[in-house]
C-alpha cells in the first residue's frame, strides 16, 4: 500500500525526532494497536525501545507465548514477560461485581507495570497505541454513561508519576488504518484480523466468584468454540466471538451417570464499531456441533446456550 508505506516512513522520521536518543518503554496487551506501535517504534528507534507483556493469567488458550513468541523471535524486539497470573487470580478469586473486578485488574496491571518500568531502571518515554477515536472520546466525554459505565483498563496516571513522556504514534489513525499499517510492517495477518479483546480478559466472561477453576473450564470451552469458527471460515464475518462460563450448575446424564456441572454460554455479534452489535446467526448445525464437542471435550461443563441478544438493549460481553 502506497500511501501507508509513505506514512510510515513519515512516522518513524517523527519518532525519531521525538525521542532522540531517550529510553522507551512499551506495555504490550497483545492487541493489535499496542503492537503495531511497538513494531513502528522498534523500527524507529531499535532496541532504545524495551516492552512489557504484564501477563495477568485472564488470557486466552496459548496466547501469552504467541505474543511472545512473535515479538521475540520474529520482530526480535526485547521483550520483558511478566507473569503476574498468581497475583492477578489470587486478588480476583472470590470476587463477582464486573467494576471491582475492572478495579483490581487496572491497579494491579499499573503496580505490576510500573515496578518492572523500575527494574529496567526506568525511561523517558511511554509508548501507547492510542488511536484517533481515542482520543476524540477523551476530549469529548464529560463523565456521561459511556465513561462510567465501564473504567476501560490503560495505563492512565503512570506517565506523570514516573515522569515519562508519552509517544503516541497512532493518533492520527483510525482502526482500519492501524490494520493496514500493520501489514505493511509485515505483522502476520492472522494477529491483524484477531477479534477485539478486553483488558480484563476472561475474568469479565466469568459472571460470579472467579476461581481458578471456573478459569481454566472457560479457556477450554473458548478454544474449542473459536477452532470451530475457525475451521468453518467464519471468523472474518465475525466482530467478536467468545464463551462465558455461567455461575450456574444444571443436570446432566453422561453413560449411566447423572452429571451437575456448568452451563456454558456462547456469543457470537457483528458489528462496525462495537457501540452497536446484532447477534450472529450460526447455522444451528453449527451450534449443535459445537455444543457436542465442547461438552465432550471439557470437564466441567454439561450444558451449552446460545446468546441472541443485540446490542443495545444488551452489551456484548456479559459483564
Ligand atoms: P460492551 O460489552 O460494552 O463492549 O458492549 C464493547 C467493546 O468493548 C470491549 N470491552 C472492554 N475493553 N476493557 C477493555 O479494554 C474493558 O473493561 C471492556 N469492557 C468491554 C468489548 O470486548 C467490546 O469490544
Amino acid at each position: 500500500n502506497w500511501t501507508m508505506s509513505a506514512y510510515r516512513q513519515k512516522m518513524i522520521e517523527k519518532i525519531r525526532e521525538q525521542v532522540g536518543t531517550g529510553k522507551v518503554i512499551c506495555g504490550l496487551s497483545g492487541g493489535v494497536d499496542s503492537s503495531v506501535a511497538a513494531v513502528l517504534i522498534h523500527e524507529a528507534i531499535g532496541d532504545q525501545l524495551t516492552c512489557i507483556y504484564v501477563d495477568h493469567g485472564l488470557m486466552r488458550l496459548n496466547e501469552s507465548e504467541q505474543v511472545v513468541t512473535m515479538f521475540r523471535d520474529q520482530f526480535n524486539i526485547p521483550l520483558v514477560h511478566v507473569d503476574a497470573e498468581d497475583l492477578f487470580v489470587g486478588e480476583l478469586e472470590g470476587q463477582s461485581d464486573p467494576e471491582t473486578k475492572r478495579k483490581i485488574i487496572g491497579r494491579l496491571f499499573i503496580e505490576v507495570f510500573e515496578a518492572e518500568a523500575k527494574k529496567l531502571g526506568g525511561a523517558d518515554f511511554l509508548a501507547q497505541g492510542t488511536l484517533y477515536p481515542d482520543v476524540i472520546e477523551s476530549v469529548s466525554f464529560t463523565g456521561g454513561p459511556s465513561v462510567t459505565i465501564k473504567s476501560h483498563h490503560n495505563v492512565g496516571g503512570l506517565p506523570e508519576r514516573m515522569n515519562m513522556k508519552l509517544v503516541e504514534p497512532l493518533r492520527e489513525l483510525f482502526k482500519d488504518e492501524v490494520r493496514a499499517l500493520g501489514r505493511e510492517l509485515g505483522i502476520p495477518e492472522s494477529f491483524i484480523g484477531r477479534h477485539p479483546f478486553p483488558g480484563p480478559g476472561l475474568a469479565i466472561r466469568c459472571p460470579g466468584g472467579i476461581t481458578r477453576e471456573k478459569l481454566d473450564i472457560l479457556r477450554q470451552a473458548d478454544a474449542v468454540y473459536l477452532d470451530e469458527i475457525r475451521k468453518s471460515g467464519q471468523y472474518d464475518k465475525i466482530w467478536q466471538a467468545f464463551a462465558v462460563l455461567l455461575p450456574v450448575q444444571t443436570v446432566g446424564v453422561m453413560g449411566d451417570g447423572r452429571t451437575y456441572e456448568f452451563v456454558c454460554a456462547l456469543r457470537a455479534v457483528t458489528s462496525v464499531d462495537g457501540m452497536t452489535a446484532d447477534f450472529y446467526q450460526f447455522d444451528m448445525n453449527f451450534l449443535g456441533r459445537t455444543a457436542t464437542r465442547i461438552i465432550n471435550e471439557v470437564r466441567g461443563i454439561n450444558r451449552v446456550v446460545y446468546d441472541v441478544t443485540s446490542k443495545p438493549p444488551g452489551t456484548i460481553e456479559w459483564e
